[in-house]
């Protein structure tokens, strides 16, 4: 099995273990990004629960050789954890599981609040996951901390942004009308990966484009129905090279875990 197999297989079956919110193909996605060379400096997740995602993350990094993951989460749980769990407590498993699953060494836990964290920052970004609170100011909020911070050229990722409702998905179609130096979006599952770079006439067009996509569509079909998000999502990154991500993704997701896991087709639907 070459190295990128067994790492893929590997974070796929730890992220299996551990309890979170996110799916595989959206998993895979994180390994790639984080494998990824573009930009230099850490990866910073903002929201890590118990470390589902910062497994795919850390395991993408460490293969590469890239720099770790600055995983920054209170522990104490978003609002909705709370309504839903009473008192909210991830830290020991957070660690626990990073030391399970062979990642520690690649992760450096920070409990804070994502706007304490940036306060302290100093260094380089090459790649923001943001799967904190989802609430609309939140999400804002952590959204405008770490962007100024992402080195030009970096990537950024935004969980339970694309055609879902709430505030992650708001601030994305904000984003794609805005100004800020938004260019390649891109879609896999629930997640918008973008890259902060100058736009060309056609990457402002297609943003707008895609904003106009956000604001009617999701009505139009009914919010967070996968197979229509996911072809849909195809058509749009198909007019950019972003869709070379977005195959690559959906290649390993189907085919490589397909083999190594005997999984049906139909357990690995995005
Ligand atoms: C949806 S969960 C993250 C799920 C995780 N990424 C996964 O793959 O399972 C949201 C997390 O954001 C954290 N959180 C809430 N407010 C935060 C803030 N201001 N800064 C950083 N993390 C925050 C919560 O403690 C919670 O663990």
């Amino acid at each position: 099995m070459s190295d990128e197999k067994a790492s893929i297989v590997s974070a796929y079956r730890a992220s299996q273990q551990v309890e979170g919110f996110l799916s595989r193909h959206e998993g895979v996605l994180l390994w790639h990004l984080a494998t990824s060379r573009v930009g230099h400096g850490l990866i910073v997740e903002v929201g890590s629960w118990k470390g589902k995602s910062t497994i795919w993350l850390a395991s993408g990094s460490k293969l590469a050789g890239n720099e770790k993951v600055a995983a920054i989460d209170p522990h104490t749980g978003s609002q909705e954890h709370k309504e839903r769990y009473g008192l909210v407590f991830t830290y020991d498993e957070f660690i626990s599981n990073m030391k399970k699953f062979g990642v520690s060494d690649w992760v450096v836990p920070i409990r804070e609040t994502s706007r304490a964290a940036a306060e302290n920052w100093a260094g380089d970004i090459r790649l923001v996951f943001i799967d904190g609170s989802h609430g609309y100011e939140d999400v804002r909020e952590d959204f405008q901390l770490w962007f100024k911070r992402l080195e030009f050229g970096g990537r950024l990722a935004l969980h339970d942004s694309y055609l879902i409702p709430g505030g992650p998905s708001r601030l994305v179609g904000e984003l794609l009308m805005g100004k800020e130096p938004i260019a390649h979006v891109g879609f896999v599952g629930s997640i918008t990966f973008l890259e902060k770079a100058d736009r060309s006439l056609f990457q402002h067009a297609r943003n707008l484009l895609l904003a106009f996509v956000f604001r009617h569509f999701g009505r139009v079909a009914g919010y967070g129905r996968p197979p229509f998000r996911f072809w849909l999502g195809l058509l749009l990154s198909a007019t950019d090279r972003s869709v070379a991500d977005v195959f690559w993704v959906n290649w390993q997701a189907f085919f490589r875990l397909k083999r190594s896991n005997g999984l049906s087709y139909k357990d690995l639907r995005p």
